[in-house]
């Protein structure tokens, strides 16, 4: 697994770094507020566990899934597959929480999805920020590092459903997403955001 990583960008120091600070910001945003944190299935399972650790104030954990079609290294279309009751959205403050922010398609559809149930806030917080892949206008409100445009893996990030396990955020050699093998996935949708 390790070969077939290019570069390292992240290591495990850096990124509980940028956790830590990413921490604190949220904590002081969310003092004295009842709040759920919204993990975005199945990328950010690695980032939001070691988050909510480092939120000392009160908080709910809620998931969502959203699944993007094919294995590829595209966002494509997505459908919301698995969502909290309306008991965790009705009046809530929440704050979703995803491993990249890349277009933005996955987290503008998600927050008008919370919205229209009725959620009373919907902020974010995103692991890593890919600003130059941005297809609609959408910031996060917190997030962690910017990344260029390059394929990464790692901390929760999979190319075709592997590589969440790297301790590490890292650059894959084109070679391995430009193999054929690699990336037949089936044209049905795959909950692997
Ligand atoms: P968006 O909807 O284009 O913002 O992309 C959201 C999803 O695409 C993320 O939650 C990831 O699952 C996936 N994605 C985008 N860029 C990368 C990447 O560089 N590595 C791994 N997954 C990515
Ligand atoms: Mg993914």
């Amino acid at each position: 697994m390790h070969d077939d990583i290019e570069k390292i960008l992240y290591t495990e120091a850096e990124i509980i770094a940028g956790i830590n600070r990413v921490a604190g910001e949220i904590t002081t945003a969310f003092l004295g507020k009842k709040f759920t944190v919204v993990s975005v299935l199945k990328g950010s399972c690695v980032f939001a566990s070691d988050l909510i650790r480092r939120i000392p104030i009160p908080l709910e954990l809620a998931f969502v899934s959203a699944s993007s079609y094919g294995d590829g290294t595209l966002s494509g279309q997505l459908d919301l597959n698995f969502f909290p009751t309306d008991q965790e959205v009705r009046g809530r403050r929440l704050l979703l929480v995803d491993d990249i922010l890349d277009t933005g398609r996955t987290m503008h559809s998600l927050v008008s999805a919370f919205r229209e149930r009725g959620a009373l806030e919907v902020l974010s917080c995103v692991f890593l920020d890919k600003p130059s892949r941005r297809a609609v206008d959408y910031q996060a409100d917190f997030r962690c590092f910017e990344v260029e445009n390059l394929f990464v893996v790692g901390y929760g990030l999979d190319f075709a459903g592997e590589y969440r396990n790297l301790p590490y955020v890292g650059a894959l050699h084109p070679a391995v997403y430009d193999n054929p093998e690699r990336t037949k996935g089936s044209p049905e949708p795959s909950p692997q955001t």
